[in-house]
């Protein structure tokens, strides 16, 4: 056994004062993840201020390229630009970068993984790995379960997204126009381009040539990335919807071979990690109020699409906390996954093959 998955790791979390981050120090305690020194990193601002973590008051101190001296796993929730900027400063350090925004999700050469769906690609990662985006997470186990049965031909999804999935400011916004609302106030909107109480926004992230949204476009392309699939149909739409935590989609899908709601149940609930909550007569079905705070990813209402012959569709409906299983957990399962198996350090060092994300198509092609 190495050094690293024998001793305590020296784990510093960038964007610790944001929701995310402080999801994952929560998780990293929850599950009792070797930590030996916690480094709580944010910008200028924030430094010097402390935060109770951990069972303790903790210092923030400013991510800067020092600050990965000695660190072992750097989990990064601060944006795509701070990734861009001090992920590879990180590895130079010699720390190992889990990454929650999009900086490095498309790079050919980093792995994007769902634990449950994709470790192996863990293996040859240069220093980085990047956790994918919320709506696909909960969506890769599921897609997996009938791309490994019945192969996929082609898959829609609708979300309806939770306002944690902006960050702590939009958490703000949202509780702030249900107050205005209730005392007769106007409904201030800084966030979001229009008020987010009441409403359902087809906008997040920005506006592509194609017409499509970032977030739908990250979707279709992760998705591809973290099953293997390149040529994957796959379309979008996504909604932000005034709810606090947990995302939900609406899938549609076609299959190659003919497939029966009762066997999609029995194999959505063989993938870890998934719970199948579907019994129509007693209004059995995920939601968004019951996911918060679970790590698990529920799916329900799985029914026969009417829209496809031969019963080669499905549509069903699929929750998950976009915090938790949707950022924090699945990037500290991927911490816990490269330090069982011995791969903190990056595949040069340790003379593994390198990811590239041609090979992993190979793989499985
Ligand atoms: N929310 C989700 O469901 C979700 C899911 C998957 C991925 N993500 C990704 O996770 C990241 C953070 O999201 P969030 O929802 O936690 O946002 P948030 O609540 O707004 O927190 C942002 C964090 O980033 C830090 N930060 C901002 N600018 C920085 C800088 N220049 N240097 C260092 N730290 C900086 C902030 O520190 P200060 O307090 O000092 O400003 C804060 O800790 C984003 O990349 C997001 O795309 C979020």
């Amino acid at each position: 056994m190495s050094r690293m998955n024998r001793q305590p790791l020296t784990v510093a979390v960038v964007g610790a004062t944001g929701v995310v981050g402080r999801t994952m120090i929560q998780i990293l305690n929850e599950r009792e993840f070797p930590v030996g020194e916690l480094r709580l990193l944010a910008s200028g601002r924030s430094a010097g201020r402390t935060v109770f973590a951990d069972g303790r008051n903790l210092e923030i101190g400013e991510a800067v390229p020092e600050a990965f001296n000695g660190v072992d796993i750097a989990l990064f929730s601060a944006g795509a630009d701070v990734s861009s900027e001090l992920a590879p400063a990180a590895v130079a350090r010699g720390a190992t970068v889990i990454d929650n925004s999009s900086a490095w999700r498309m790079d050919e050469s980093v792995p994007l993984v769902v634990s449950q769906v994709n470790p192996g690609d863990l293996e040859g990662h240069p220093g980085i790995v990047a956790n994918p985006n919320c709506s696909t997470m909960q969506l890769a186990p599921v897609l997996m379960a009938l791309r490994d049965a019945v192969g996929l031909e082609r898959v829609i999804v609708d979300t309806y997204q939770s306002v944690s999935g902006t960050g702590a400011d939009a958490l703000a916004e949202l509780e702030g126009q249900i107050r205005a609302h209730v005392s007769g106030e106007p409904k201030l909107a800084t966030v979001y381009p229009h008020p987010i109480a009441f409403n359902a926004l087809p906008e997040i992230d920005v506006f592509l040539p194609n017409g499509y949204t970032k977030e739908e476009w990250k979707v279709v392309t992760e998705n591809r990335k973290i099953l293997h699939l390149p040529d994957l149909r796959i379309s979008c739409t996504a909604v932000r919807i005034p709810v606090f935590v947990s995302h939900s989609e609406a899938v549609h899908v076609e299959t190659r071979e003919p497939i029966t709601p009762e066997r999609a149940r029995t194999l959505f609930a063989a993938v870890p990690g998934v719970v199948v909550n579907d019994d129509p007569s007693m209004h059995g079905y995920p939601l968004a109020t019951e996911a918060a705070g679970r790590d698990e990813i529920f799916v329900g209402r799985v029914r026969q699409d009417a829209s496809i012959e031969q019963d080669r569709g499905l549509a069903f409906w699929v929750v998950s906390d976009n915090l938790r299983k949707g950022a924090a957990t699945n990037a500290v399962e991927l911490a816990e996954a490269l330090r069982e198996r011995d791969w903190i350090r990056p595949a040069p060092a340790r003379g593994a093959r390198s990811y590239h994300a041609a090979h992993a198509v190979e793989a499985t092609a």
